[in-house]
């Protein structure tokens, strides 16, 4: 079997579409399988669903695979994984069915033998970014105007832009936690739906693309910006003011 999968390992790892009763392959990465996660939950799957799946070797031909990309599923043991696969309606099922109610009690009801368990709340992976302040504070400026700008007033240079209701960033910075608010913007609403920071959202499910033009952004030019707004002088507003 080993040599035999061995003889059919594609590049991508992912063979086109194929249906019906073709044999459906999950490849498992090496960290996942000795965990005993995949094959915990994979017989739970078919036995709902009458859907058979192959686990095979990372690397191996097969239809879907569990990665650090694709849309994520779970994460544990300090990683994040995905499902990624070829397009099959199976596969499609399987990962409906992995960000189902009943997928997701099914990873969180699994221990490994060490003890590590699994989170399907992936809320949890966009993870509260650790950002220095040392970013470069013009970069930030001129992408603060153009990303951010937009809603809020940056400075003088935009006072007649922002929007109304929207903070300026010179209130937003007389917050205590001004710098746990913008390093983790992107979790904060309404920036969600709309942002996407490289390497650290996840893309926007295709159901519920951006509604508007969205802001993009590297890890690097969030620090930019960081570095901009620490140098901003907060706005004087009195007494302690409260966003919500
Ligand atoms: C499409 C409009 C829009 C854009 C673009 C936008 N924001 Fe905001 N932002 C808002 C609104 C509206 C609020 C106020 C939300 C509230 O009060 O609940 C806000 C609030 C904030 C807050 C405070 C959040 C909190 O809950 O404490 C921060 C920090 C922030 N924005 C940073 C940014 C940064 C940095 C950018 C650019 C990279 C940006 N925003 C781009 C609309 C926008």
């Amino acid at each position: 079997m080993r040599r035999f999968i061995g003889a059919v390992v594609c590049a991508v790892g992912l063979l086109p579409g194929v249906s019906g009763a073709e044999e459906l392959r999950l490849a498992v990465p090496e960290a996942l399988k000795a965990s005993g996660l995949a094959q915990f939950i994979v017989p739970r799957f078919s036995l709902k669903t009458s859907v058979r799946i192959t686990r095979v070797d990372e690397g191996a031909a097969a239809e879907m695979q569990f990665t650090d990309g694709g849309t994520a599923v779970f994460q544990g043991a300090g990683q994040r994984w995905g499902l990624e696969h070829n397009g099959d309606p199976r596969a499609v099922r399987f990962l409906d069915w992995l960000r189902s109610d009943v997928g997701k009690r099914t990873i969180e009801s699994f221990t490994a033998e060490d003890g590590t368990t699994y989170s399907a709340e992936l809320t949890v992976v966009k993870a509260e970014l650790d950002v220095s302040f040392d970013g470069d504070s013009n970069k930030g400026e001129a992408l603060s105007l153009t990303l951010c700008g937009r809603c809020h007033v940056i400075n003088e240079s935009n006072r007649m832009n922002g929007m109304g209701s929207t903070p300026s960033f010179r209130v937003l910075r007389s917050f205590s936690d001004w710098d746990r608010r913008f390093a983790n913007f992107h979790l904060l609403n309404p920036h969600p739906s709309f942002t996407q920071i490289d390497g650290v959202t996840d893309p926007f499910d295709p159901s519920l693309p951006s509604p508007i033009v969205p802001v993009e952004l590297t890890v690097d030019d969030l620090e930019a910006i960081l570095a901009y707004v620490s140098g901003v002088t907060p706005a004087d507003l009195g007494a302690p003011l409260q966003l919500q």
